[in-house]
């Protein structure tokens, strides 16, 4: 497997496939690869010839005294992880790359707004976490011109605005869904699991434990909030962010008496880390 850093090695690999009848499929990550990313690229393997994955740790999408000076950059393993799962190009830019303001004549790429949705939940913990991700995964589409891109259902807030952005300025790509990929113990896997000790990954267990209790409880929306903070409330040294319930159409939070298709959202702090999961509720 090939690793290119530069846009127009990037665009002259993906222009060959292409003229060689080639689908081409793009994997967007910030590396530290587990067994959810490689389910992505097992997905874009079943829809396209050409698998392109990339790994960037993007500035943009962490705020202040977030971990980005410390998110895990493993390139090398996860170059042998891609070439054992047969993924065809990595790419691998540096920042100045992605964002190449400082080279002179250069186009800066358009900043992005991801609107309202962007400020909730999510978005209302982490001010700016929204535009930075829709401004690089905009990048990152202009860059690869892939005919698929493939994002992992774990981020539900981000898939629906990453759709969202697709339907209007990418009207051509197709967005494909993955579904969570998760440990034994239920706990949907991260990069940031490195993070968690014995002790915090018995803590971490608990998300996927009250989403789990939550959707086989529930009857009504109201229970199903009810019965998954009551799971938490078992642990508070897990500390609770958010419990939600939104339309999966809308993004919106439901009211009371909803019928349709639900995301039950919950982050939570385990020491330093921060968690987020969610489960799919049909009311
Ligand atoms: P990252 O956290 O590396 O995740 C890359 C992709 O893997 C995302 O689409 C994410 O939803 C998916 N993913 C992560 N954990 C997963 C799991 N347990 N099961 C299935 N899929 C999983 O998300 C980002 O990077 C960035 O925001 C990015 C989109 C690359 C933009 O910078």
């Amino acid at each position: 497997m090939r690793t290119v850093i530069l846009a127009n090695e990037l665009a002259a690999a993906v222009a060959s496939a292409k003229a060689a009848g080639k689908k081409v499929a793009l994997v967007p990550t910030m590396g530290a690869l587990h067994e959810g990313h490689l389910s992505l690229i097992a997905q874009a393997k079943k829809r396209a010839e050409f698998v392109v994955v990339s790994i960037f740790v993007n500035p943009l999408q962490f705020g202040q005294g977030e971990d980005f000076a410390k998110y895990p950059r493993t390139l090398e393993a996860d170059a042998k992880l891609l070439a054992e799962v047969s993924a065809d190009l990595l790419f691998a830019p540096t920042a100045d790359v992605v964002y190449p303001n400082q080279v002179a004549g250069a186009t800066q790429p358009a900043a992005k707004s991801a609107g309202p949705v962007g400020e909730i939940l999510e978005g209302a913990i982490r001010p700016g976490h929204f535009d930075g991700m829709l401004t690089v995964v905009a990048r990152l589409f202009d860059l690869c011109q892939p005919d698929i891109a493939v994002f992992g259902a774990k981020d539900a807030q981000q898939l629906f605005l990453i759709r969202r952005m697709a339907a209007t300025d990418y009207p051509h790509l197709e967005i494909i869904e993955a579904e969570t990929v998760r440990e034994p113990s239920g706990l949907a896997m991260s990069s940031r699991n490195r993070y968690l000790d014995s002790e915090h990954l018995e803590l971490a267990k608990q998300l996927s434990a009250a989403l789990r209790f939550a959707k086989q409880k529930a009857n009504t929306p109201e229970q199903a909030l009810e019965s998954a903070r009551a799971v938490m409330a078992k642990s508070p040294a897990a500390k609770l962010e958010y419990i939600a319930l939104v339309d999966c159409d809308s993004f919106g939070e439901i009211q009371a008496g909803f019928k349709g298709r639900a995301l039950l959202l919950i982050a939570a702090r385990v020491g330093q880390t921060r968690l987020i999961d969610n489960i799919e509720i049909v009311f």
